[in-house]
């Protein structure tokens, strides 16, 4: 879905005008939303990144590059963090500066669909809450495969549904009120916040996501849910 359906622009410039607009308030209304846990699942998602011993990682959408200032902390390695919204790269590029981390990352434009890389070239590629944004999620998911060396990684993190029905009305109940409303209250593009919400019910979570990735080339799929299953993190071989 894109962000302004009543608009006819293609939802790839929506969601980079999007991320553009909220670059400033987006690592602060992150934390709100999580209750703070998007960094310790960014974290875990580093640690499964740093169990394969990669030398070269990509971090795609990288957005304000959390996840590559952790990937950089990797040993012996090199991290690159790419994304379309320029506004998100420079709030990420300055954190990069401040952490002293310049020289294990650099973060590029770049588009997850139409990859500036050649084939085969690293061992972990990860996507935090990213794929849900993509124009065309197959696209972008073969892209990925592509990039990846034979047997590399792929390390998904995004919102997904949870399964229990118990626990799906709750978060159905929290997620339809409490994220446009913390949307409305500190960000300048309060339909920004509807999108989050509306595009985490539509995407393709759980087993449907699994399905989606083998059809892309992925194999050997695991998934871990976090938060009651509101966000999961997808392990995948090439
Ligand atoms: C919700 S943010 C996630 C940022 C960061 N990965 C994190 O976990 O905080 C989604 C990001 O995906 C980026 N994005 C969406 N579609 C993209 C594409 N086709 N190629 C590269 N980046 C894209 C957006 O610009 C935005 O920065």
């Amino acid at each position: 879905m894109k962000p302004n359906q009543s608009l006819s622009s293609s939802k790839k410039t929506q969601i980079e005008n999007m991320f553009d607009s909220i670059s400033v308030e987006y690592d602060f209304l992150n934390r709100i939303i999580t209750f703070g846990n998007d960094l310790r699942w960014k974290k875990k998602m580093c640690s499964i990144a740093k169990s394969y011993n990669p030398k070269k990682l990509l971090d795609i959408a990288t957005g304000t590059a959390d996840i590559a200032l952790e990937l950089a902390k990797i040993k012996n390695a090199k991290t690159i963090g790419v994304d379309i919204s320029k506004k998100m790269l420079e709030v990420g590029r300055k954190k990069i500066v401040d952490q002293n981390l310049s020289d294990n990352v650099v973060l590029k434009s770049g588009d997850a669909e139409n990859l500036n890389f050649s084939d085969s070239c690293f061992d972990v590629v990860t996507i935090g809450f990213g794929v849900r944004n993509f124009q065309n999620l197959e696209k972008g998911l073969k892209e990925s495969c592509r990039v990846l060396k034979k047997d590399g990684v792929l390390i998904v993190l995004e919102t997904s549904v949870p399964e229990n029905a118990i626990i799906r009305f709750f978060y159905f109940l929290f997620s339809r009120s409490f994220i446009p409303f913390v949307g409305s209250l500190f960000s300048k593009d309060k339909r920004a916040y509807e999108y989050l919400q509306k595009s985490a019910e539509k995407f393709p979570s759980g087993k449907k996501f699994v399905s989606v990735l083998e059809d892309c080339g992925f194999k050997n799929i695991t998934i871990k849910p976090l938060m009651l299953g509101a966000t999961s993190i997808y392990v995948a071989l090439k």
